[in-house]
């Protein structure tokens, strides 16, 4: 291969990160909580202003606690955004209780609110699991309103939305609870993790409770509910706190990928994620569909890997995924043309302008 090889979005580290790693080493807090675990929780839950925040080991996990510490469970049923990744909807079948699909909209990608309100008026759900997708909002206001209206229990899935904000509050910390992954590819890493956020402190507690094997309080293992093994490690939050320090400088750079990118294409027929207006995206990751049908995203994939640049398809609709064939889903069309015309773009905010003038350049060719 000519060049190194370019990542669609790898963990960029800020220099800090080891620091916080020796600290846990040296008193010898490895296994499995200490101070970082509590420094992240703070740093996240300041940062998004929530009052509380509980590291555990995924963002699966943090959604999963979400639902049981709400009271989901068997025959529930559960709204849900469609074009997420799977980890937003897993655990609602964990819980045994059943995902209604609901699909996007074209001016967010992210969940069409009317779609929700036919699902309201016809039967409500109980709960709504609502994805922020690739580090943008979804419509915030009619979403609110609606769950308000039919009293369900609104849970944001921000995984990919650390940083991202709708009429200046951060997503993921606007709802009663909301959830953050600090997977390998998030904006922020712990090379793993994941983080509840909330301003009830029950909530939380209730959740910590549960993701500590429900382990009762006393100095034996007594148990009289079923729990996980879902808290972080100190190791893997020593990484998250360097990160944390950086996150403010990762959000700026992603912003200045996504605006290289819309000037570098702006000949091109393709658009952009749009942005509503009252959020800020974190642009996560940068992605566009293609309005010419000449030119297919696997062919631009396929140019793009020529040069040993990695690009990935928009996520395949959860509606379309053969695991939910059965599952009861309202549809529009949106996400899935979405998915045949759409393209992730490298966005790590290590990227030189060089990197970026070689993923542009390799895209125009492809279209010349
Ligand atoms: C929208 C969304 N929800 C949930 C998850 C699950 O997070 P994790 O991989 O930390 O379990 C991810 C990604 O990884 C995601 O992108």
């Amino acid at each position: 291969m000519k060049n190194k090889r370019i990542f669609l979005s790898p963990p960029h580290m800020g220099g800090s990160e080891l620091d916080f790693i020796h600290s846990a080493f040296e008193r010898n807090y490895i296994a499995p909580l200490g101070e970082n675990v509590s420094g992240f929780e703070e740093d996240v839950g300041a940062f998004v202003g929530a009052k509380y925040a509980l590291g555990v080991s995924s963002g699966t996990a943090a959604l999963h606690l979400a639902l049981r510490v709400l009271g989901v469970g068997a025959g529930d049923r559960v709204a849900a955004s469609s074009f997420t990744f799977i980890g937003s909807v897993s655990p609602i079948v964990y819980q045994n209780a059943e995902p209604i699909l609901i699909d996007s909209d074209e001016t967010s990608w992210n969940l069409d609110p009317n779609l929700l309100e036919d699902l309201c008026k016809r039967r409500k759900p109980k709960a709504l699991v609502l994805t922020h997708l690739y580090g943008q909002s979804a419509d915030m206001d009619a979403i609110c309103e609606i769950c308000e209206r039919y009293d369900v229990t609104l849970i944001e899935d921000a995984a990919e939305a650390l940083g991202a904000t709708y009429r200046d509050r951060f997503c993921g910390a606007i709802a009663r609870c909301g959830v953050y992954s600090f997977n390998g590819n998030k904006i922020i890493t712990a090379s793993g993790g994941g983080m509840l956020v909330s301003n009830e402190e029950a909530l939380i507690k209730k959740a910590l409770f549960y993701a500590t094997q429900s382990r009762e309080n006393a100095p034996h293992y007594e148990h009289k509910e079923i729990g996980y093994n879902y808290r972080m490690s100190n190791i893997s939050a020593g990484i998250g706190r360097g990160q944390a320090r950086v996150l403010p400088d990762r959000i700026r750079v992603k912003r200045e990928i996504f605006d290289f990118y819309r000037r570098a294409l702006s000949d091109l027929p393709v658009k952009f994620m749009p942005e509503l207006p009252p959020s800020r995206g974190s642009r996560w990751l940068t992605t566009i569909t293609i309005e010419d049908k000449s030119v297919t995203p696997e062919k631009l994939r396929l140019a793009l890997e020529q040069e040993n640049v990695e690009s990935r398809p928009l996520w395949k609709p959860m509606h379309l995924q053969p695991v939910f064939k059965d599952a009861e889903k309202l549809i529009s069309g949106v996400s899935q043309k979405l998915f045949n015309k759409g393209l992730c773009l490298p966005s790590g905010t290590a990227m030189s302008r060089d990197d970026l003038g070689l993923v542009a350049g390799t895209i125009k060719k492809a279209f010349a």
